[in-house]
């Protein structure tokens, strides 16, 4: 039987010392270094480099070298995310990864400057890993990352998406728009997480497309399963404030389906995302059981 959670704690010792080794090496003030080592290693579930490596381990028989960097830099737009959604100016959280927000923590100016400074790193690693390429292919394969991350995580992608969340907030969407909101903000950086794992892999057209289908059913179970969490969550296993939707007017899925439909719909994604991956062999077994932890997790 395939153990999950040993698997997650295995992945996320090997992305943490690999972050670690990141920050030492590329951060030099004093004070961001601690910022981005605050936000960086709270209780974070690393769920988006592990998808990487997971998908990577899908299409490819190589373990996770290669990928290990990639899977980094996406876990510093992931977290540059958090800082920034948690700002004043956009939810105005005072708790995230099981501590205060990084502007909460720091200050405003820092938690700012950390974002920034942690979607540029992003890209720091993924041009050094395409400078050490071996192949004209892998430079290939580096260069269309490159194009993933950046359209994922920027205006047509998780900004998009953070902008129509807060232009909407108090503003009741129907399910179509809200659909399209949660696959910008959360499930765009999600679908580039295990298309760079493809990518890295030389996956076959059909597996990215089998891969990307999984991703975006996934992805979309993520937020519908965050937003659950937000009105059934216990703040202290979450490691963030609950009920904080409602009162900001956020539109969610538990909003406008109940909470009970929307576990429904939840589950009814994963079954679709596991649809997905029927032509995969036993490689895709991460794969295959991190849809379920998807919307089983508490935190
Ligand atoms: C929270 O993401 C933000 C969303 C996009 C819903 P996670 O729940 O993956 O947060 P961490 O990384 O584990 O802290
Ligand atoms: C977060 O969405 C999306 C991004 C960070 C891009 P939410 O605002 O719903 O996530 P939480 O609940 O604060 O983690
Ligand atoms: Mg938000
Ligand atoms: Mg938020």
């Amino acid at each position: 039987m395939f153990d999950l959670k040993e698997y997650l704690q295995k992945k996320r010792s090997i992305i943490n010392n690999a972050l670690q080794s990141i920050v030492y090496r590329k951060v030099s003030d004093t004070r961001l270094k601690s910022s981005v080592s605050y936000s960086l290693f709270g209780q974070g579930k690393r769920l988006r480099p592990i998808l990487c490596i997971a998908s990577y381990n899908a299409v490819s028989s190589d373990d996770h070298r290669a990928v290990l960097p990639i899977a980094c830099a996406l876990e510093c737009v992931h977290t540059y995310s958090l800082i920034h959604d948690d700002l004043p100016a956009l939810d105005d959280d005072a708790l995230r990864r099981g501590n205060p927000t990084c502007h909460v923590q720091f200050d405003e100016a820092t938690a700012i400057l950390t974002g920034d400074a942690l979607l540029t790193l992003a890209f720091e690693i993924v041009s050094d890993e395409s400078m050490g390429a071996s192949s004209a292919q892998d430079l290939r394969n580096y260069l269309q990352v490159i194009k993933i991350l950046s359209e994922a995580a920027g205006c047509r992608g998780m900004i998009e998406g953070q902008a129509r969340d807060l232009a909407f907030e108090g503003v009741k969407l129907n399910e179509q728009e809200l659909q399209q909101m949660h696959d910008l903000k959360t499930g765009a950086m999600i679908r580039a997480c295990v298309q760079s794992g493809a990518i890295l892999g030389n996956a076959q057209n059909a597996e990215f497309e089998n891969l990307t289908l999984y991703a975006a059913k996934i992805g979309l179970a993520f937020q519908v399963t965050d937003d659950i969490l937000n009105v059934t969550g216990d703040p202290e296993r979450l490691g963030k404030n609950t009920g904080t939707d409602a009162i900001r007017g956020k539109n969610t899925y538990p909003g406008l389906l109940g909470l009970e439909n929307a576990m429904t719909y939840a589950q009814s994604l994963i079954g679709q995302a596991l649809r997905a991956l029927k032509n995969f062999d036993d490689r895709a077994k991460p794969l295959r059981a991190i849809a379920g932890y998807i919307i089983e997790r508490s935190r």
